[in-house]
C-alpha cells in the first residue's frame, strides 16, 4: 500500500508542478477562503475540501453538508442558538459517540420516543430561549416507563412556565440514560479573533468553573495533541483511577477532542462549543449535551 505523503507549500504555483509530478488523488488544505480552491479545482482537477491536514474522506463531506444545512436553517429563522437535537445533530455528523436520542414536539410522540431510545431515559426541554436546562428544572432523569415520562413531560413544563414564564417550548428531547459510573469531562470550543478555532478540556462541575482547570488548543489537532491537553490539567488524575475508582478511558477522549476540533474549525459560523458533559468510563466516552452558538 502507498503511504500517504504530505508536502508543505508556500506558493500556489507550486501545485501545478506536484499535480503533474505525483500520482493523484491529491488532497491539499489550506487555512483560507475555499474561493481560492476553485480556481485551481477547475485548473489542476483537484478536489475542493475546507478540512485540515490529516484525512478528509468524502462522506465527510457529505455529512458536513447535514451539518451546513442545520446552520443554515437556525441562521434563516434568525436563532443563535442551536436547539438540542440539532446540536446532536452535528456532533453525530462527525462521528462523536453520543447517547441515543429521539426529538419529540410533545406527549404524544412519547411511545416511538420510547422505541427507539429505550429506558431508563432522561427527558430534556428542547427551547431556543434557554441555555441551562438543568436551572429552570427543565432536565428529568431516571424515567423507566412511558407513564413516569410523560408525567416527566407535564412536570418540565411547569418548572419551565415558573422558572422562565414566556420561554418557548420547542419540542423534548428523549435521550438514553447513560450508566453510573462515569466522569464528566467538557470540551469546548471558541472562535477566538486571533487564532480563530480553538478546543478546550476540562473535567466537569468544579474543576472547569471554580479552578479554571482547561486546556487549550488552536483546531485542527491530532489526536497526540488531544491526549496531551488530556494530560496537562491538574485534575487530570481523577481520569487515572484516582482512589480505587476505574480509569478512564483517555483514548476516546482524546477522539471526541479531535473530532469538536475539527467541527468548530470546519464551520466558520460556529462561534462558541460546549459539549458539556462528556460523559467517560473505563471503555468510552460519549456527548450527552451539546451548546452551539452561532455568528449570526
Ligand atoms: N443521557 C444522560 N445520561 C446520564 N446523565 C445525564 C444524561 N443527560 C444529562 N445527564 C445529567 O444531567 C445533567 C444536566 O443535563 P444537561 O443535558 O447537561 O443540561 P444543562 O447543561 O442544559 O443543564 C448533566 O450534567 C448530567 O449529569
Ligand atoms: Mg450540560
Amino acid at each position: 500500500m502507498l503511504q500517504n505523503e504530505v508536502i508543505f507549500v508556500n506558493n500556489f504555483a507550486i501545485l501545478g508542478k506536484i499535480s503533474k509530478e505525483k500520482i493523484t488523488p491529491l488532497i491539499f488544505s489550506y487555512r483560507g477562503k475555499s474561493i481560492l480552491f476553485l480556481d485551481y479545482e477547475t485548473r489542476l482537477r483537484f478536489s475542493v475540501y475546507r478540512a485540515c491536514y490529516t484525512a478528509v474522506p468524502a462522506e465527510g463531506c457529505l455529512m458536513s453538508q447535514k451539518v451546513k444545512s442545520i446552520i443554515a436553517e437556525a441562521k434563516a429563522q434568525g436563532r443563535k442558538k442551536l436547539l438540542e437535537h440539532e446540536s446532536m445533530a452535528l456532533l453525530e455528523a462527525y462521528g462523536i459517540p453520543l447517547a441515543p436520542y429521539f426529538f419529540i414536539k410533545d406527549e404524544s410522540e412519547i411511545n416511538l420516543a420510547a422505541e427507539k431510545v429505550g429506558f431508563p431515559a432522561v427527558i430534556k426541554i428542547v427551547s431556543p430561549d434557554i441555555v441551562h436546562k438543568s436551572d429552570v428544572g427543565g432536565v428529568i432523569i431516571g424515567i423507566n416507563d412511558l407513564s413516569s415520562m410523560k408525567e416527566a413531560i407535564s412536570k418540565i413544563r411547569e418548572n419551565v412556565a415558573r422558572n422562565q414564564p414566556g420561554a418557548q417550548v420547542t419540542g423534548f428531547l428523549v435521550q438514553k440514560m447513560l450508566p453510573k459510573g462515569g466522569i464528566e469531562v467538557i470540551v469546548g470550543g471558541i472562535r477566538d479573533p486571533v487564532f480563530d478555532a480553538t478546543v478546550m478540556f476540562g473535567l466537569g462541575g468544579i474543576f472547569v468553573e471554580i479552578f479554571k482547570d482547561v486546556s487549550f488548543r488552536i483546531a485542527p489537532i491530532t489526536e497526540a495533541e488531544a491526549l496531551d491537553m488530556i494530560n496537562e490539567i491538574r485534575s487530570r488524575k481523577l481520569l487515572e483511577g484516582y482512589r480505587g475508582d476505574t480509569p478512564k478511558d483517555k483514548k476516546a477522549i482524546a477522539n471526541i477532542i479531535v473530532k469538536a476540533a475539527q467541527l468548530i474549525y470546519e464551520n466558520q459560523e460556529i462561534k462558541e462549543m460546549d459539549i458539556n458533559p462528556v460523559i467517560a468510563y473505563q471503555n468510552g466516552a460519549y456527548a450527552v449535551d451539546a451548546r452551539f452558538i452561532l455568528n449570526l
